[in-house]
């Protein structure tokens, strides 16, 4: 097994167990790992790693980078450990959220197509140790990926030394999914050479530097990917909805009848939305996005996808067995790239993606939030819904229009923080219809927003907020800004954002 997966016979000497290998990583390190979204990331020497400080109570705080979220192995285990002293840019595991809410760890939300870049401008410190899964190393000792590329070549290139995990239960069959291509810095930086995005631009393996190459795991565990909610009434509405839109968008001649390439972002509003695109009319899809999930597996059986550009493969548990099992028909519409390329602004103004998201909430005036629930508490992170959503052609946010069984408003009159501003922000999809944005003035924005986003529940207690403020301010964006974030204060006493529009008033004030 291990000359199949390890096919350089010199570097089979550097195979060791999970426990010695955890012993290259010290207190005070930065340590960069693969993995995306939670695919392709080391699980063996991060659980070893975590065990040794569990049982010496050795003193170990790290600097943590990876691609993007990574599964319990590596944030649960470090998290429950207090290992990680900062992190960035993306994570979406429960103790490591609870670590940066309550402080103990030093979270830096980015956009993700700027991680690599800011290791490779020397932004950040130093990176001691890479930590990165494969599934096969090749003869001259190059790297074949797994389930994601997100920022292992630049990390293999950066790091002082690094530690491989080959694992086992990943396919032989990834060989030739991957197309690694990393930009040089500026002032010598060139165009990306990608016009079409199935274009191959690079080589099918991560170059690596063997001397660097300190220690060789073997393991078997497969990717903690996430479960993903099922398609209900709600969602298949989001859906419909946005396929009536781009359908107008055709027919209006502003996009071709196959689209444009689409990328899709996490979760399960993302999938579902995605997955009603299997009983739309389109053919020939083209996905330019940074992750894959089940839906897209659903339009490729469905005969409707041409290519899908990605950074990592995230599907639920019974999505990664679907590719596994039918992976010779997936890997042909598949490219992993970097995420640095996946996510690059350059790339996806040249092929005009429409970029599909999903808010936590969006404001009367086109400001989205996907980060910070109440303003303070964070969720998961920004993820590439930046990268796409100010390069885009099209730019469109989903969402439900009532969060928490219909105790929030996910339409407020302000939303408690912006990640995505009204300058970007094209399109609003609820269950309830889609507000097209371009163009409007903020009044304007407004109304569009409350009419066809609004849940009706809410509409009335929208509707006279800003019929106040529309009277009581002069400006261009007429906000009452002792009132504007008095929904989210109300719900957090309340526990229900509702509002008695008439009281409010009679009040001025609510
Ligand atoms: N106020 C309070 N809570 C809210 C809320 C609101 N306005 N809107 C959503 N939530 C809660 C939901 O109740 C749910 O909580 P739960 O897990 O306790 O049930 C949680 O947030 C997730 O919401 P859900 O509706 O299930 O959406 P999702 O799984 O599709 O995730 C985001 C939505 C915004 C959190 C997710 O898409 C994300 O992290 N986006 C940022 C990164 C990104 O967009 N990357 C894109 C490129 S891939």
């Amino acid at each position: 097994m291990s000359q199949k997966r390890i096919r350089n016979k010199q570097l089979l000497t550097k195979v060791t167990n999970p426990y010695e290998a955890s012993l290259l990583i010290k207190h005070g390190m930065t340590v960069a790992t693969s993995g995306f979204t939670p695919s392709g990331y080391p699980k063996a020497v991060p659980q070893a790693l975590a065990r040794r400080v569990k049982d010496t109570g050795e003193q170990m705080k790290l600097f943590l980078i990876t691609g993007a979220s990574v599964g319990d192995e590596l944030d649960g285990t470090w998290a429950k450990e207090g290992i990680i002293d900062r992190r960035l840019p993306y994570q979406t595991q429960n103790d490591c959220r609870d670590g940066i809410n309550c402080g103990s760890i030093k979270y830096t939300d980015m956009h993700l197509s700027h991680v690599s870049q800011y290791i490779s401008y020397g932004f950040l410190k130093k990176i001691d140790i890479a930590l990165v899964e494969a599934a096969a190393i090749t003869e001259e000792g190059h790297l074949i990926p797994s389930t994601s590329v997100g920022i292992t070549p630049t990390i293999i290139d950066k790091a002082e030394k690094i530690i491989i995990e080959i694992n086992t239960s990943q396919p032989l069959e990834l060989e030739g999914i991957h197309d690694i291509y990393l930009p040089e810095n500026p002032p010598n930086r060139k165009p990306i050479p990608i016009i079409n995005a199935w274009d191959r631009i690079g080589t099918p393996y991560i170059p690596v530097d063997k001397e660097k190459i300190a220690a060789i795991v073997i393991t078997d565990i497969k990717d903690n990917v996430r479960p993903l909610a099922k398609v209900n009434d709600v969602s298949q509405k989001m859906a419909k909805n946005l396929i009536n839109f781009l359908e107008q968008e055709i027919k209006d001649g502003r996009i071709p009848k196959n689209l444009l390439p689409l990328q899709s972002g996490v979760g399960s509003v993302a999938n579902a939305v995605l997955a009603g695109l299997v009983e739309s009319s389109f053919e020939n899809i083209q996905l330019y996005t940074e992750v894959i999930q089940d839906s897209v597996f659903d339009l490729i059986d469905a005969g409707k996808v041409k290519i899908a550009s990605s950074t990592s493969i995230t599907p639920s548990k019974e999505g990664l067995e679907r590719f596994y099992n039918n992976i010779s028909k997936y890997r042909e519409k598949i490219i992993l790239r970097p995420q640095e390329i996946s996510n690059n602004p350059e790339v996806i103004r040249r092929l005009g993606v429409i970029a599909l998201n999903t808010a936590i909430e969006v404001d009367i005036y086109g400001n989205v939030n996907s980060t910070n629930i109440m303003g303070s508490r964070m969720m998961n992170g920004i993820g590439g819904s930046g990268d796409f959503t100010r390069n885009s052609y099209i730019s469109v946010f989903a969402t439900q229009s009532c969060a928490k069984g219909g105790n929030i408003s996910t339409i407020v009159p302000m939303v408690s923080h912006n990640d995505h501003s009204e300058h970007d922000v094209q399109i609003i999809v609820t269950e309830q219809g889609v507000a097209d944005l371009r163009g409007l003035c903020p009044k304007e924005r407004a109304r569009a927003i409350i009419d066809k986003c609004a849940n009706p529940d809410y509409k009335d207690g929208l509707y006279d907020y800003l019929e106040r403020s529309l009277s009581k301010k002069k400006g261009h964006i007429p906000i009452l800004l002792d009132e504007a974030l008095s929904w989210h204060e109300r719900f957090e006493k309340t526990g229900n954002m509702k509002v008695d529009a008439g009281k409010n008033s009679q009040k001025g004030n609510s």
